[in-house]
């Protein structure tokens, strides 16, 4: 049940040809209108063409809302600045997928739930080993997410609620154990279990770096672990969780919907922006650090190049994540102190694109990721593991996401239309007379 249900205003008419259809319309708590043609096509035999869904709202949520033009983000609620500020990411976790802050007690059982479900089975990882070392991470951890539907069968059904608590503690505290078994496997290095008593973020670094059992993580790191992942936890109906409803309208099981989201997220116009954005930084680096060729690069439609890291589908003023990510950026490698002369040309590259009519006029600003494989450097996690670090954020958006789908219990299978371009009718022809 929403917190505010959507309230009802006056109906949309769409006039096509002689035939009027009323659209009965809502609107959301922060005046989002919005009219429901879901009858159109009966009543005129029209469809709406809409590319990318840039302008389609299947979902009806409670769980984060975003104004674009304005750069404001907040989950249930509450705004990211203050999240990002004052929680940690488990507390950020509960309150995506059960819809409030933990009180002490909820907090520990949550914690709890989590460690006594994060040791991934060791003939589990049997699955990373047939894969290649170079094989990205993404690939290892869509496969191994998928299998865990396999490992788990008892725990599938997607409406009994004790098997959902149960796979939503399994995804959380077996994830980072995937994530750095995947970064492991690809050094020929062997794994190493989960510490029970250790933070979420502390738990991870140690996952990924422990020597000899042992691995005592800065606390600099962690704090800059929770604020990135934080911010990556949810950003409503972007193209890996859309992916994630979409595959869980069909019934799929939670694993099987969340492995979808991470292929979804691998794309370099999603997700794997923050690899694409470190590999264009050093790009530039290595060709001598012009600035303006890359600018002028990414303005030239024919290069085939955009400027990663930059432009978001809803963000049109700034997207406020960057605005955060971008002071912690200064404060980690000062923290740490760490010099890396890729900051300097992404700042000049930001001032570049800022400055220009092109960017200027279409409202391109920088994204999350334009700095947040910096930090991750700083981190010391690999450029190949930087998607992997935004699938570990997202995962309590997506099960929040798939879970207030699942409970509202009023989700179509996701099924669109199209406009058929191919040929019109023709009858087969004989293999001869080809
Ligand atoms: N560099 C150069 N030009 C750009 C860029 C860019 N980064 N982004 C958009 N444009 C141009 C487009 O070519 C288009 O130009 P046109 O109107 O002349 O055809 C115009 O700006 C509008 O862009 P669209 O691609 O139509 O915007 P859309 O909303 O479809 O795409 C996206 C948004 C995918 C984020 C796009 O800006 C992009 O590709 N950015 C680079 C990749 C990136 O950083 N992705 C991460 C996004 S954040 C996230 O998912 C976590």
């Amino acid at each position: 049940m929403s917190v505010n249900a959507p309230k009802k205003i006056d109906s949309v008419k769409v006039v096509i040809g002689d035939k009027t259809v009323e659209c009965p319309a809502f609107e959301g708590i922060e005046n989002e209108k919005s009219f429901d043609i879901g009858k159109l096509r009966d009543q005129t035999g029209y469809v709406t063409f809409d590319n990318g869904y840039a302008n389609t709202s299947p979902v009806i949520s409670d769980i984060t809302y975003l104004d674009g033009d304005n750069g404001v983000l907040r989950y249930r609620g509450y705004p990211i600045e203050q999240l990002a500020e004052k929680a940690s990411f488990v507390e950020v976790a509960y309150l995506l997928i059960h819809g409030e802050l933990p009180k002490k007690a909820e907090l520990d059982k949550f914690v709890k739930g989590i460690e006594e479900n994060q040791t991934v089975d060791s003939n589990f990882y049997k699955i990373f080993d047939a894969f290649p070392k170079n094989t990205h991470p993404m690939a290892m951890l869509t496969a191994a997410t998928v299998a865990l539907s396999g490992q788990y069968p008892n725990d599938n059904e997607i409406t009994n609620k004790a098997s959902v608590e149960k796979t939503i503690y399994r995804l959380l505290g077996q994830f980072p154990a995937l994530c750095a078994a995947a970064y492991r496997h690809s050094r020929g290095e062997s794994r190493i279990s989960a510490k029970p008593g250790l933070d979420y973020c502390s738990n991870f670094m140690s996952l990924m770096y422990a020597k000899d059992g042992s691995y005592s993580v800065p606390k600099e790191i962690v704090s800059a672990l929770n604020l990135l992942l934080i911010l990556h936890a949810d950003h409503e109906q972007n193209c890996s969780t859309s992916t994630v409803r979409l595959v869980g309208s069909s019934n799929a099981n939670l694993y099987a919907s969340i492995a979808a989201g991470i292929t979804a997220l691998w794309g370099p116009l999603h997700g794997g922006a923050n690899q694409a954005v470190m590999e264009m930084l050093e790009e530039i680096q290595k060709s001598g650090g012009d600035i303006q060729a890359t600018v002028a690069k990414a303005k030239d439609k024919a290069s085939g190049f955009k400027l990663m890291g930059f432009g978001h589908r809803v963000y049109k003023n700034f997207d406020p994540r960057a605005k955060i990510i971008k002071k912690a950026c200064d404060q980690v490698l000062n923290a740490l102190g760490i010099q890396n002369p890729l900051l300097g040309l992404a700042q000049q590259l930001e001032a570049a694109a800022l400055t220009d009519a092109y960017f200027v006029e279409k409202k391109l600003y920088p994204n999350v990721d334009f700095y947040s494989g910096i930090i991750y450097s700083a981190l010391n996690i690999p450029v190949e593991m930087f998607t992997p670090m935004f699938a570990l954020g997202r995962m309590p958006g997506w099960i929040a996401q798939w879970k207030e789908m699942i409970d509202g219990g009023t989700t179509k299978i996701g099924r669109p239309r199209q406009i058929y371009t191919g040929y019109a009718k023709r009858d087969y022809v004989s293999i001869d007379a080809r």
